[in-house]
This record gives structure tokens, sequence and C-alpha cells, in this order.
């Protein structure tokens, strides 16, 4: 099949993909009726197109964190990479830097921090769990000696969402095999040979028996979070990481405040994909109250992009970038590199359409402007009726 769009890639991944695998992806918490809303949310939100604007030459380019950006875009942090291809980790970051954008390594990737710095030359983000706090620190110190530019702290993860199309097929870690998995396996060779030649991927970070002790590695399997992370411990972690710091799953505009307040850089709204509380808002919902309130704050946004329009929607609203989650793990899985890099470059030229459709020529001059005003979510004013 050839593939125009992101969605394109999605039907891909699910004919390559064993439904367990697919669904592990796929799947969000409880009725997922999230999920839905993370899709829904943008066809709130219609644009403002202006005319004779010269929109010859556009431009994707900005600057984050006193880097230049090719496009307002990173991917975003995903664990187990591995199942969808392996290596699938590495496949994204250096798909990421020959797009010239950040690429986001998940506390639960199937590579290290190490291997994925030796193996790209992009710009590196680390996200960080807190699972343990013994760990945690381990995986600063880690990420500070290779290198990476930013710490992104997810803090929406306390426990883990109800995912039950994961609870239905029996997935979970350590990795099992169950009659189900072997003829699922069997449809699905290709997908088949690759898991037989690599074996189960782990979760490399926290894999290392030099690197753990028993208890953290207990609490790890248990994929158990510390959920008692307060503000006096992001006081701390800001005192131990000089460089960018990133706070991420944030669904709130008084939170965002208290972030930048205790020296935080950027935060990430972000309902982590619809994976963790299925009635929470989506980041949309949200953006213009938390943009407002902060004010010249770094306020990025990810869960449920599939389409540049979506985030030309969320830069005009005041986003400076958009994380993109599924929509590559969908060109990943359905095709690695090549895939990853289609579904950028698709993102990329969906975008600049976009801008020559509204009259912007640069990324850098959306505004809410470019939103029409009778939009709910652009007034900031009612509750989109899916909230
Ligand atoms: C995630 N996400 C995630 N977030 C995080 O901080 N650490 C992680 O390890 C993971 N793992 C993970 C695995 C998979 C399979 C998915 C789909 C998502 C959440 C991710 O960073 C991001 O918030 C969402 O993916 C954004 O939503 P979309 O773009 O997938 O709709």
């Amino acid at each position: 099949m050839k593939a125009i769009k992101v969605d394109d890639y999605r039907l891909l991944a699910r004919r390559r993909l064993p439904k367990v695998v697919f669904d592990f992806m796929e799947g969000g918490a409880e009725d997922e009726r999230g999920l839905a809303h993370n899709r829904a949310v943008f066809d709130q939100v219609r644009f403002r197109p202006r005319r004779f604007v010269d929109v010859n030459k556009r431009t994707l380019e900005t600057t984050l964190f006193g880097r230049s950006i090719s496009a307002p875009l990173a991917i975003a942090p995903t664990g187990l990479n591995g199942l969808l291809r392996p290596q699938g980790d590495l496949t994204l970051a250096q798909a990421a830097a020959h797009a010239g954008i950040p690429f986001v390594l998940s506390t639960a990737a199937s590579m290290s921090i190490e291997e994925i710095a030796r193996g790209s030359d992009g710009d590196r983000w680390f996200q960080l769990y807190v699972v343990h706090r013994e760990v945690a620190d381990q995986l600063v110190q880690r990420a500070l000696a290779a290198d990476y530019s930013a710490l992104v702290l997810t803090t929406d993860v306390s426990v883990n969402g109800f995912r039950e199309r994961d609870m239905r097929n029996g997935f979970g870690l350590p990795f099992r095999y169950s009659p189900g998995l072997v003829i699922d396996g069997a449809r699905h060779l290709r997908w088949s040979m690759d898991f037989l030649r690599t074996g189960v991927p782990q979760m490399a970070n926290l894999s290392s028996p030099e690197a753990i002790s028993p208890a953290a590695q207990a609490a790890l399997m248990s994929r158990q979070m510390d959920a008692s992370f307060g503000w006096d411990d992001l006081k701390r972690l800001r005192d131990r990481w000089p460089r960018t710091l990133i706070v991420k799953g944030l669904l709130d505009a008084e939170d965002a405040a208290r972030c930048f307040e205790l020296g935080v850089d950027g935060v990430i709204l972000s309902n982590h994909g619809a994976r963790q509380l299925d009635g929470a808002p989506s980041p949309l919902d949200v953006l213009q109250d938390t943009v407002k309130r902060v004010g010249p704050g770094c306020v990025m946004a990810d869960s449920g992009f599939r389409r540049g329009s979506d985030v030309v929607k969320a830069l005009a609203m005041g986003a400076r970038l958009v994380l993109l989650g599924r929509a590559v793990l969908y060109g990943l899985a359905a095709r690695g590199r090549f895939g990853v890099d289609d579904v950028l470059r698709m993102i990329k030229t969906e975008i600049d359409c976009t801008l020559a459709q509204i009259g912007c020529p640069s990324v850098t001059e959306l505004a809410p402007a470019y939103i029409a005003e009778a939009t709910p979510l652009a007034r900031g004013s009612s509750p989109s009726p899916f909230a």
C-alpha cells in the first residue's frame, strides 16, 4: 500500500505487528474515551485564513532552548520500542537527528542511554521515570555524562493506567510466551523473524544488574513508580540537573506556573496519549489557559497529533513545540527507518501546506489570530463538549 498520510502507516503497522504488540502501542486507558477525545478535540478548532500575505517563502525553522531546530517537533519518549523493531530507539534517534529535531529517550527504552549517545549525533533528551530514587539519581548522572541536552521528568504515571487491551491480551512484563502469542506470531512472520533473531527486548537502562540494587529491580519489574514524588523533589532535581529541565504530563495551568517558579525550563502538556487517566482533558483543552498563566514560559504539547494541521493549531494556540508519539511509532513498526523518515516528512509537508493556506509565512509567527474566534477552544471560555 502506498502511504500518503500517517493513518496509512497505522494500517500498515497493524498488518505487520501481532495483535498483542499493536494493542500495546495503540491502546488507551479503560474505555478509551480519552483516546477518541484526543483526536476529536482537533475538529473543534478551525483556522482563520488570511489573504494577501506573501507566503511564497515559508519556514518551519525555529529555536528552542537556544538551539535551532528544523521544525517545532520532537519525537516523544516511548518505552519498549524494541518490540516494534529491533533497535527501534536508535532508528528513531537517527531519524530525528536526520530531520533536525530532538529525540527523547525513555527510561523504559529497549536501548541504553549510552548506546543511543554512541549511535546518534542529534539533540538528545532523556525522559526520567522516578521508579526508585536511587535508580533515578543514577539515570540522571548517566544522562549528564552521555551529553543529553535536556531532562524530561514524566509526572503522570504515579500508577499505571488500566490498559484493558493489555489486560485482555495478557501483555505484561516480564514478557511471557502464551499459546495466543505463538499463533499471533505465526500470522505475522516478518515480525516474528525479527523477534526470534534479536530476542525479547529488555528495558536496557534498568536491566543491568550492576546499575541498580535488588530492591530497585523488584520495583522496576512490578513497574511501580515512586508515587510520593513532590514539589520538594522537583526542586532537588532542579539542583542536580544543570541543563534544560522539562516537566511532562501536566494538565493544569497552576501546576505549570509552579514548575516555572521552581526554575523548570519548559513544560509538556500531555495526557500520555490517553494511556493513563481516561477522563483527562486533552492538552488542547488547557493550552490557552496555561500559556496565559505562564507568560513567556515554554509550553509544549503532545497527545493525539497525527497531522501537520494539528501541529499548526497547537502552535497558533501558544505551544512552542509538539511531540509525536504513535505517529512515528506507526512508521517505525510498518517500515523501519524509511517509515519514520516518511512520517516526519509528511507532517512537515502538511505543516508547510497549512502555513501557506492560512497565510502565515513562518511557524514563529503563528498566533491565536489564525484560529477562528467562533471556536470554543480558541476563546478558552466554553468547555469542550467532549471533556
Ligand atoms: C508512551 N508514552 C511514554 N511517555 C513517557 O514519558 N515515557 C514512556 O516510557 C512512554 N512510553 C510510551 C509507550 C507507548 C507505546 C506510547 C504510545 C506512549 C507517552 C508518550 O511520550 C506521549 O506522551 C504520547 O505517545 C503522545 O500521544 P500520541 O502522540 O501517541 O497520541
